[in-house]
């Protein structure tokens, strides 16, 4: 089964959080050859939440502190997420650059996520200049640290190279399909060989390239950012899908 993943960002107030799910509830249908994680702002979770209650979609937050509680103004914890979503992102690359998140904070916040049985994403990906090998170890490394072999199984690894975001242009599949290898080559090495953590590609996905990344042996979807704001483009990505599965 493939997962399609859409990160809509600080995009999408609540009124059209709902209208954008509407819209995607009359153009996708899903099927065990796919399941969709929607992930709205914070607010629409819940309001989304009731919208969906023929599960036809799955629900995600796009981050999450580390601590259950506490005084941390304007946080959300892992726990409060448990009920209105499934899964959550951890350590996306705008949120390690912007907000200076290192390894060790997406590792907190994983482990919060898998503590309260949801999904984390954990996205990955080198900086222009950088060599992704030496980046994804590292982050793969940092970032699942204290996991066990049980609960690898439960991470979904989003690789995204960051000069690849919002910019239009994806890599090349060969170059994805090396990383694709590096990365499962670490898990490996780090849960030995039994190892069933999906991965991801994201980065300018769209619906013209989207058939030939799912074509790469390895990836087990697509985390998508704009493309997911265009209802009939976001339908026909996970329409491809489906059909790839
Ligand atoms: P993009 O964003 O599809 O707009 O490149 C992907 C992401 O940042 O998750």
């Amino acid at each position: 089964m493939k997962t399609i993943v859409a990160n809509w960002k600080m995009n999408l107030g609540v009124p059209s959080s709902v209208a954008h799910f509407v819209r995607l509830s009359e153009q996708i249908a899903t099927n065990d050859n796919v399941e969709v994680v929607l992930c709205p702002t914070y607010l629409a979770l819940q309001t989304l939440n009731l919208e969906n209650q023929n599960g036809q979609f799955k629900l995600g937050a796009q981050n999450c502190n580390a601590e259950d509680a506490g005084a941390l103004t304007g946080e959300v914890s892992a726990e409060m997420l448990v009920g209105v979503a499934s899964h959550v992102i951890v350590g996306h690359s705008e949120r390690r650059k912007k907000y200076g998140e290192t390894d060790h904070d997406v590792n907190q916040k994983l482990l919060a996520v898998l503590r309260h049985n949801l999904t984390p994403i954990l996205c990955i990906g080198e900086d222009k200049g950088e060599s992704a090998t030496d980046v994804l170890r590292q982050q793969l490394d940092g970032g699942l640290t204290g996991v066990n072999t049980r609960q690898i199984g439960q991470v979904i690894i989003a690789y995204e190279p960051i000069a690849a975001i919002g910019s239009g242009h994806a890599p090349n599949v060969g170059d994805i399909a090396r990383v694709v290898e590096v990365i499962k080559s670490q898990l490996t090495y780090m849960f030995g060989r039994n190892i069933s953590a999906k991965i991801l590609y994201g980065g300018s996905v769209d619906d013209r390239n989207a058939e030939n990344i799912l074509l790469i042996n390895g990836i087990d979807g697509l985390l998508v950012g704009g493309a997911s704001l265009d209802a009939p483009k976001f339908a026909k990505i996970v329409e491809i899908a489906k059909a790839r599965a």
